[in-house]
């Protein structure tokens, strides 16, 4: 076959299958039996929190999925009040954890919620933990192809959920408060732009906090991209200070 016949091929072979996978939106589809997940996560927390007893997982899931009836970029996170409101519990003092490109460090760090109670941890953060969801476009149905991120719309179901529950995580910790930030991230360990720039430094009630704890954890072996007192660190610690926190700073913590 002459060259430019191949060529032609292969890109509409790319085509061809870019065609049959790609949804309208760069973020991840709707998680399949998203109520059956929902409503066995929130059972399984109502048993082992007592806190959480007496909560009905059936209007916390109804509270929730209203966001599923509406266009998937115009979802707010005054949507979610309600299903906070449902979910609500409050959080221990000194156990809140917050972190930025760490996810699951995180969760193995919190030994689910006996050493700390990261937002993933509480009754609204558990139920939405990596998943997603949104409704189509044009249509009453869940999208489960794919779903927006930021960079689609701002107003998206997931970002906006996770903005709600963190300014309502943010709010409800007191005593130590802990930081785990990524060493080895390139970009740096405190985004300042993210969800603990924006929607959680913001919310803290100063008078409920007695200092911040900030760890900067580096993969094994490095890289060492950024320690305490560095770069985006320096930035978090300076803007902390000027709100009026007590603030230090391990390596590696462990
Ligand atoms: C739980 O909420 C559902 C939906 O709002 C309601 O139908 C049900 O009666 C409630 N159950 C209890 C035990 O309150
Ligand atoms: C939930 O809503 C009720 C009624 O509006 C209000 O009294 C209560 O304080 C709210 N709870 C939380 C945790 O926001
Ligand atoms: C920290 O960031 C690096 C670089 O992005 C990444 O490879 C690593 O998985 C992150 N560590 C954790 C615990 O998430
Ligand atoms: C939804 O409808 C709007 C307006 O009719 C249209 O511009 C858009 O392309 C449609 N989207 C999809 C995914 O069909």
């Amino acid at each position: 076959m002459a060259a430019w016949a191949w060529e032609l091929l292969l890109q509409l072979l790319q085509l061809f299958s870019a065609g049959a996978t790609a949804g309208r939106w760069r973020g991840e589809g709707t998680s399949p039996h998203l109520q059956s997940i929902f409503l066995g996560r929130c059972a399984d927390y109502k048993l082992l929190n007592s806190d959480t007893r007496t909560k009905n997982c059936t209007a916390i899931w109804e509270a929730f999925q209203v966001v599923l009836d509406k266009d998937p970029c115009s979802v707010l996170p005054s949507d979610y009040d309600l299903f906070i409101n449902l979910s609500w519990h409050s959080i221990p003092r000194d156990k809140s954890l917050f972190w930025e490109n760490n996810h699951l460090l995180v969760m193995s760090y919190s030994e689910n919620a006996r050493r700390f109670m990261p937002l993933c941890d509480v009754l609204y953060g558990r139920v939405g933990d990596f998943l997603s969801w949104c409704r189509q476009e044009n249509s009453s149905e869940p999208d489960y192809q794919s779903c927006p991120t930021s960079e689609d719309c701002e107003n998206n179901p997931v970002d906006s959920f996770w903005k709600r529950a963190s300014i309502q995580y943010s709010r409800d910790s007191s005593g130590v408060i802990y930081v785990m930030l990524n060493g080895s991230e390139p970009l740096g360990a405190y985004p300042t732009k993210g969800f603990f720039a924006d929607y959680e430094i913001p919310y803290f009630q100063k008078h409920k906090i007695t200092r911040f704890e900030v760890w900067v954890m580096h993969e094994i072996g490095g890289p060492y991209v950024e320690s305490c007192g560095e770069g985006s660190v320096k930035i978090l610690e300076d803007r902390l200070k000027a709100m009026g926190f007590k603030y230090s700073c391990i390596n590696d913590y462990l």
